[in-house]
């Protein structure tokens, strides 16, 4: 492959990526991002020029993906489809950008890498599969049934049967990945452990929803992406593979953690009231992935990560101070 049009390359997820990319590979990169709230192109300050291209746009505006996929060569060229709505709480505030962006936006991209037989990868999540009971030792398989539980997590479920669906009928060349949680720098402050750490540092209370029992399965954004790409390198046509690094944690476990590593008292947080549909627990076997592409994690010690993290904002509070009011904001009108 020598050049990937990465969509959501702004986002935390893809940001990352397209760091790698150009640190390990020789890949050229095009980024397409819509720059929403999510999106920052700070994200990618300091990035070689030469190999990183830049459009902002849609990927639900037809015609401008057709003309950035003319551009890719399906000798070697691939889509790595990144861009969502990605936070389920403003799923359940207004779902509308999460059909367009999430189920529009990937079938747009989808019908342009068939016309021109691009190779395609369609980031995706383990929420697809609904939740686990919290004291169950089952984990998510790819053969888990799909039973979505948010706006969110029911539009990314519809995007992936859309891909799987080209794959079969079109004999688009495509996987899928589904990924846990994940961790790291350039992260939203949206999100629960930026939100928290953020918090912290400003002097205010972390905040639980419910109860803090629920379970998330972490990982590190870097070990996602390693993943993504030994299945662009490596996966099979038509497959889906799980990415996860066995890194169960209940919330309360996480916030105990941060507050104790950010020096306060690991009690000072406050219960605030919960996410409707919360799902329970995520658990993610990720043997299929390990044994098919020799894929496996590097960045397990999660107190040792989080650690990096915490050190991460707080040194680049120039980056997520101008998006922390905003976040805010919309949790004020949640009442979280
Ligand atoms: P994010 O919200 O941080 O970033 C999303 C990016 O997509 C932003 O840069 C935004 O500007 C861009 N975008 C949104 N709508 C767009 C549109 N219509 N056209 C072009 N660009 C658009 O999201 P993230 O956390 O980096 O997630 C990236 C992907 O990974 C998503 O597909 C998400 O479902 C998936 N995922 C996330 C996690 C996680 O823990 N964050 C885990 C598994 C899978
Ligand atoms: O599992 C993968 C998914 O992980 C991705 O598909 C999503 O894009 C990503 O946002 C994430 O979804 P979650 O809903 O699990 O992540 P979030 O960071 O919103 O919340 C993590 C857990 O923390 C969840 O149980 C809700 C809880 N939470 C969240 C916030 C923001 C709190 O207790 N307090 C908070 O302030």
């Amino acid at each position: 492959m020598s050049t990937l049009l990465v969509t959501g390359g702004a986002g935390f997820i893809g940001s990352n990526f397209v760091r790698r990319v150009l640190a390990d590979t020789e890949h050229e990169v095009l980024v397409l991002d819509k720059l929403t709230y999510a999106g920052d192109q700070m994200s990618l300050a300091g990035l070689p020029g030469p190999r990183l291209g830049f459009v902002r746009g849609d990927v639900a505006d037809a015609e401008l993906v057709g003309r950035l996929v003319d551009g890719l060569d399906p000798a070697t060229d691939a889509i790595v489809h990144f861009a969502a709505e990605s936070h389920n709480d403003n799923s359940l505030a207004g779902p509308r950008p999460f059909l367009d962006t999430n189920v529009i936006g990937t079938y747009t991209l989808i019908e342009a890498a068939r016309r021109r037989d691009i190779r395609f990868h369609h980031i995706s999540t383990d929420e697809v599969y609904g939740d686990l009971e919290l004291d169950d030792p089952a984990k998510f398989t790819e053969s888990s049934a799909y039973r979505p539980s948010s706006p969110y997590s029911s539009t990314k479920a519809a995007s992936d049967l859309l891909v799987a669906a080209w794959v079969r009928s079109f004999g688009l060349r495509a996987t899928i990945s589904g990924c846990s949680n994940n961790y790291g720098p350039y992260q939203h402050v949206e999100k629960f452990i930026p939100r928290q750490v953020t918090n912290v540092l400003r002097g205010q209370r972390p905040k639980l929803y419910g109860t803090g029992r629920n379970v998330r399965d972490w990982i590190h954004v870097d070990d996602h992406n390693s993943a993504v790409l030994a299945i662009l390198e490596r996966g099979r046509i038509g497959e889906t593979y799980l990415i996860g690094a066995n890194g169960e944690r209940s919330n309360r476990e996480v916030v105990e953690t941060l507050l104790e590593l950010l020096g306060r008292p690991r009690d000072e947080y406050d219960l605030v009231g919960d996410r409707p549909g919360h799902d329970l627990r995520y658990a993610i076997d990720a043997s299929k992935l390990r044994a098919e592409t020799g894929w496996e994690p590097r960045f397990t010690d999660f107190r040792d990560g989080l650690e990096r993290t915490i050190e991460w904002y707080r040194a680049n509070e120039a980056w997520w101070a101008p998006h922390k009011d905003a976040a805010e904001a919309r949790y004020a009108e949640l009442g979280r």
